[in-house]
């Protein structure tokens, strides 16, 4: 249930307790105004007293969970809740998160993000647009995805990619809001992090803080954790600062390492997870941040 609340939320762990304490102690102050508040009114105990002291605490509650959400440091998160409450009740469509995602190689998690956006866009619904597919390779089975999708490509070079400013003005320029990494291998220069603050996440495959760096990616990571005989792998989808799979992690999802399994095997339940979740994972936290 807490793991569901996290990427529901787009929280980690820490941050979800401190949300659930907020709900618990506005609840509280919200259920103790309202009693007070129907004293200073004199009615009698009985169905109508129930009726307005539900009224009363409905209308209470928006303003007692914002008043507690500030000393726990989630004035933010509160904020943008009850955006969503409000716009989910006048039937207002949420603005959509300009995307771009970056990949190196076959593409099937962009793929699949893609997917989710256009059974989001289906339904007159979903929280971004991905506008544009980042490559570094000009070989990468991503382009063709971009291709059949009609999705805009970017073609990186390495000079100024990692020399001059990181493709910080191309990218604002198109309206980029947002960067996905999805096994994209180049290592984000400091320009495009400052450019994007908090607004680029990256999906590795494995239980970071373990068998994350410099050189771990794809199938080197699966022949590292089965050579250290784990017994669980998993997906890490974290925000990326200025250190290789370092900055905080969003969200994680296990699988069993078998002792049959090689690096094949396990890329394969691997990328099941990631298939499964990286999306909704992403839908989720752009739809949190669109409502505040
Ligand atoms: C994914 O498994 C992703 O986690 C990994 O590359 C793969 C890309 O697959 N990323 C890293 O290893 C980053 N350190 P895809 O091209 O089929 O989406």
């Amino acid at each position: 249930m807490f793991e569901k609340l996290k990427k529901h939320w787009g929280v980690d762990g820490f941050n979800l307790i401190l949300i659930l304490i907020t709900f618990a102690c506005g609840g509280s102050l919200c259920g103790y105004t309202a009693r007070k508040l129907l004293l200073l009114i004199n009615i009698e105990k009985g169905f109508i007293w129930i009726l307005v002291y539900l009224l009363t605490a409905t209308i209470i509650w928006p303003f007692a969970v914002l008043l507690v959400s500030v000393p726990f440091g989630q004035f933010n998160f509160f904020k943008g809740y009850l955006n969503k409450i409000k716009n989910r009740i006048g039937g207002q469509k949420l603005p959509k998160r300009s995307v771009a995602i970056f990949a190196s190689g076959a593409g099937s998690n962009a793929e699949k993000i893609i997917q989710q956006m256009e059974i989001a866009e289906k339904a007159g619904k979903g929280s971004f647009k991905v506008s544009l597919i980042v490559c570094n390779k000009p070989t990468a089975g991503v382009l063709s995805i971009a291709a059949n999708h009609r999705i805009d490509t970017l073609l990186l070079e390495k000079e100024q990619f990692l020399n001059e400013d990181g493709y910080a003005t191309e990218l604002t320029s198109r309206g980029i809001e947002f960067i996905v990494l999805a096994g994209f291998l180049w290592k984000i220069p400091a320009t495009l992090i400052k450019a994007f603050p908090n607004n680029i996440i990256n999906i590795h495959p494995a239980l970071l803080p373990k068998y994350g760096g410099k050189g771990m990616y794809g199938d080197k990571v699966h022949q590292a954790v089965i050579a250290a005989g784990e017994k669980e792998s998993g997906i890490s989808i974290h925000y990326v600062d200025e250190i290789y799979d370092h900055g905080n992690i969003i969200f994680q999802a296990k699988c069993t390492v078998d002792q049959n399994d090689t690096p094949a095997t396990l890329a394969k339940k691997i990328h099941q997870l990631e298939h499964q979740h990286y999306p909704e994972v992403i839908e989720k936290l752009l739809q949190m941040r669109n409502s505040r």
